[in-house]
């Protein structure tokens, strides 16, 4: 079987600093795949890597069998990888559906087309009834489902969320679990940075551990919560699934 994403050999160095140190890894399409691992151990630049927002060292990423490293972040997203931010920042003076309809503008110039397919969106997210709110109405919850809902806008096949459920209440960050699930269903591929290990275990099908740049495991979520090596460098020993 093909995988949707390969990333072989991945490696970026910030001057003396090897943020990302020879990962590899596959997503299989329609998956879950979490990326875990302490603070500053390299899980968003691995995001900007496969995003195009940042070259490689050296390594190399395959989407769709197409390599893609040396590609910019307008033609990945255009191929068909979509990704959120770890800080939400809606335009503050459009509306819920203005903001959605910006990402439909990187396949699309029709006024028409890019609102019926924020419409889509934001009902895929559960906003489609706020759909000419201000965004500072927003709550923190609304605003986390905005940036999907921009995401979505783009017809990814890939979607990459960076921390999308921090800062939830559990019950909240269940909604959002809830949607990720059926656009699983749906046939999208979702590749997310998660620090909430319940959330990890709920959502993912399979888990990748960074630890200093590093690929230190890889599995189901059950095969990584007992592996010594995460016990040790980030979950802490007295951890249980
Ligand atoms: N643009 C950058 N310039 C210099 N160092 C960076 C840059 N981006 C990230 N780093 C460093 O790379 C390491 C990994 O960071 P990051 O990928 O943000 O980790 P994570 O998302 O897992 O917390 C950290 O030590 C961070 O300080
Ligand atoms: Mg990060």
């Amino acid at each position: 079987m093909t995988s949707l994403l390969e990333v072989k050999n991945l490696s970026r160095s910030f001057g003396g600093l090897v943020a990302v140190n020879d990962v590899s890894f596959a997503l299989e399409a329609r998956s879950i795949t979490a990326l875990i691992g302490p603070n500053g151990a390299g899980k968003t630049t691995c995001f900007n890597l496969v995003a195009g927002a940042m070259r490689p060292t050296s390594g190399q990423v395959f989407f769709e069998g197409r390599s893609i490293e040396n590609t910019p972040p307008e033609i990945v997203c255009r191929i068909g990888i979509a990704r959120t931010f770890q800080i939400v920042r809606p335009m503050r003076d459009m509306s819920v559906l203005e903001n959605a309809m910006v990402g439909a503008f990187s396949w699309t110039k029709s006024v028409n087309e890019a609102r019926s397919k924020a419409y889509d969106s934001l009902e895929s997210v559960g906003l489609a009834g706020k759909a000419d709110a201000r965004t500072d109405q927003l709550t923190l919850p609304d605003r986390k489902m905005l940036e999907m809902a921009k995401a979505l806008s783009t017809r990814p096949k890939l979607l990459l969320l960076d921390e999308v459920m921090a800062g939830l209440r559990p019950t909240e960050a269940a909604g959002v679990v809830r949607v990720l699930q059926k656009l699983a269903d749906s046939g999208l591929t979702i590749l997310l940075v998660e620090h909430v290990m319940r959330i990890v275990m709920e959502i993912a099908s399979s888990v990748v551990v960074l630890h200093h740049g590093a690929k230190i495991a890889e599995g189901s979520p059950r095969e990584v919560v007992a592996d010594p090596r995460v016990l040790e460098s980030y979950l802490g020993t007295g951890f249980h699934a």
